[in-house]
């Protein structure tokens, strides 16, 4: 039985789709076999942030309506033969698709080992389509105050599902800032979502210009994304330390200068 992970947020821009792929990328490395389902239709940028779109030969539409079996319309990436992406409708209206059609496409995954599914933003109907087919969710957020609001209200609207586990990744954090008492840190985050913490991905340049099987510039951000696959695979919490690049002599020098 595939574990059925919905990646959420309520707010866009907050890096959904990116956890979605550095997260399936990692689960893959490590040997399982992962699908990216893309529900944020219209928008597909999971098939482009992964540099497959020009594979896209079938979407989920046309596997609803039974013009090509879900083998056809799976992508899949040379680098990582065990992780495909299965493409979201290319125009046209997504209203056509309800959330059973979206539930039988992913009870159809079940001999995969993770189905990862990027949710839309927003709470309307793509929300629901999404996350009623998900035994899981990741609620991503922004150590911002519009992040951390929308966060809360989702996880609200979560806890109406029928959801194993509902855990936090807080996104794009400044470790800088946080030790100078600018923003919250993911702890404090953690605290007043009351939800456990997934994943911390610090805030990273080599991530913001990432593109296809090149999605990590660095060891850091590596070891950010294989600590958040390693929680989800064994329900940890385990926290990615964020102030490492700040320690020590050159790192209090990096503090000093990094003041933007
Ligand atoms: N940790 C990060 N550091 C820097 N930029 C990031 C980070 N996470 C996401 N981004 C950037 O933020 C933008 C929105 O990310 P995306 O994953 O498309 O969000 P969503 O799917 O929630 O709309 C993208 O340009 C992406 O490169
Ligand atoms: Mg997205």
């Amino acid at each position: 039985m595939a574990r059925k992970i919905v990646i959420t947020s309520g707010k866009g821009g907050v890096g959904k789709t990116t956890v979605c792929a550095n997260l399936g990328t990692q689960l893959a490395s490590g040997g399982a076999k992962v699908v990216m389902l893309d529900a944020d239709v219209g928008l597909n940028n999971l098939d482009v942030l992964m540099g497959l779109e020009n594979k896209v030969t079938y979407d989920i539409y046309d596997v609803i309506q039974g013009k090509c079996r879900i083998q056809q319309a799976l992508i899949h990436d040379v680098n990582y033969p065990s992780l495909s992406v299965l493409p979201s409708l290319r125009g046209g209206s997504y209203s056509k698709i309800g959330a059973a059609e979206i539930r039988s496409v992913v009870d159809r995954l079940g001999k995969y080992d993770f189905v990862l599914i990027d949710c839309p933003a927003g709470i309307e109907s793509g929300f629901h389509r999404a996350v009623s087919s998900a035994s899981e969710a990741l609620v991503v957020v922004n150590p911002t105050v519009s992040s951390l609001r929308d966060a809360d209200k989702v996880i609200t609207l979560l806890s109406t599902y029928n959801l194993s586990s509902i855990n936090l990744v807080v996104n794009r954090v400044r470790g800088d800032m946080v030790i100078r008492g600018e923003c919250m840190s993911p702890v404090d985050i953690s605290r007043l979502l009351k939800t456990h913490i997934g994943g911390v991905i610090p805030e990273s340049e080599y991530i913001a210009m990432s593109y296809g099987a090149k999605l990590l510039g660095s060891d850091e951000e590596r070891y950010a994304f294989s600590l958040l696959a390693d929680n989800v695979v064994n329900g940890r919490h385990r926290i990615y330390d964020y102030t490492a690049p700040y320690k020590g002599i050159l790192g209090k020098l990096k503090l000093l200068r990094r003041r933007y």
